[in-house]
């Protein structure tokens, strides 16, 4: 229990204490599994045991939805740089800002070589899909080669990837999908992301792929996501058309960026991890709960069908995951969704 806070203090250095990220979180001390609390944390981070000093994570996309909360988080225990392409950065954090286009080979190496990370946290992509059908000559140069020059500028400083991937690359029909599933992507953001997610397994030595489900919580930027744009409309009173029969296993973002700077800390570990909550959920059922936590009348509510909607692209009607994996070896239990609604409802100084 000694980590950061024994080095804080001007005592050990990482020598001989386990990851401090799971481990002194208070805000979720909790909640944690029981799996956690019976087997005790027996987690060893092995390149960091004998540095004395914070080591460096650069979290690619540190502007979108899920790099900005990491961006918040990762500074407790990392020297951390994040960076932004269209959007600005943010100031008054403690993470160090830097443009960067992962599009750009020459970009990306000499952004590497001169930062030097130990992990790469790599979020930067193109994210919603009907841009990535509607350009998907920009979608691979951002998705499938952008993440080739990530991945072969990580492998040449010796920096560990964790490539962040998506449920959506289960296609078909099917539910709980575990790491053993053969992937079918259907459109074309699913299909660049596991185009990714095979060349960093090709390229990366130690690497780490995060097939990440529908995330929620408040942003610390300008992305939006899901719950929030329900959120927004509950609160205005507007009606909100939720799918009945379309289905994830929503994971709380916070839970996933403690999942993803864990993922940094072990390199004891590495290959695939399927990263969602404990339950499958409709659109509508996860509606339904945002209601009962956030206190806003469900009547508000409209159940819809996948069946009558039209999209120009596939919609996978299930894509949930079994992350019983990433329970097993993490130790880690991802909060459900009442807890995990509950928690973001909570006020918190960030
Ligand atoms: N959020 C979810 O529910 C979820 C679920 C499954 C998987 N994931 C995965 O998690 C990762 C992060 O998702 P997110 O929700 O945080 O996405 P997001 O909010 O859309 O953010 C995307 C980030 O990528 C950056 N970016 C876009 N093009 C870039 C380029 N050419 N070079 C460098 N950076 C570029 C954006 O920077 P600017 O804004 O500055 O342009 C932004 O920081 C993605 O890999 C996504 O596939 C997310």
């Amino acid at each position: 229990m000694l980590g950061v806070l024994g080095t804080a203090l001007g005592g050990t250095s990482f020598t001989e204490v386990d990851s401090p990220i799971l481990v002194n979180n208070s805000v979720h001390s909790t909640l944690v599994s029981k799996a956690n609390q019976t087997k005790g944390s027996v987690r060893k981070s092995l390149k960091f045991r004998k540095n004395n000093h914070k080591p460096r994570l650069l979290i690619t996309g540190g502007s979108g939805f899920m790099g900005g909360i990491l961006a918040l988080e990762a500074p407790k225990h990392w020297d951390t740089y994040a960076t932004h392409r269209s959007s600005p950065p943010r100031y008054g954090d403690s993470a160090q800002w830097i443009p960067l286009d992962v599009s750009n080979r020459e970009m990306v190496e000499k952004t590497l070589s001169l930062i030097e990370p130990e992990v790469i946290i790599h979020a930067a992509a193109v994210t919603d899909s009907r841009i990535c059908e509607r350009n998907p000559d920009t979608a691979w140069a951002i998705n499938v080669n952008g993440t080739e020059h990530v991945a072969d500028a990580a492998k040449k400083i010796g920096a560990r990837l964790i490539y962040t991937s998506t449920d959506m690359v289960f296609g078909r029909p099917g539910e709980f999908r575990a790491e053993k599933d053969p992937p079918a992507p259907m459109t074309t953001y699913a299909d660049t992301k596991y185009r990714a997610e095979r060349i960093v397994s090709s390229l990366a030595p130690g690497f780490i792929i995060a097939r990440i489900c529908l995330s929620y919580c408040y942003s610390s930027n300008s992305a939006r996501c899901f719950t929030e744009k329900i959120i927004d409309d509950l609160a205005k009173g507007v009606p909100t058309r939720l799918f009945v029969d379309e289905y994830r296993t929503p994971v709380y973002a916070r839970d996933v960026c403690r999942i993803l700077l864990e993922f940094a800390w072990r390199d004891d570990l590495s290959g695939l991890f399927h990263v969602g909550g404990p339950e499958r959920l409709s659109r509508y059922e996860f509606g339904l709960k945002v209601c009962r936590i956030f206190g806003y009348c469900e009547d508000l509510l409209i159940p819809a069908s996948l069946d009558e909607a039209v999209f120009e692209y596939h919609r996978p009607r299930d894509c949930s995951l079994n992350s019983e994996k990433l329970v097993r070896e993490l130790h880690f239990e991802p909060l459900d969704v009442e807890q995990g609604l509950a928690d973001m409802k909570t006020p918190r100084k960030c």
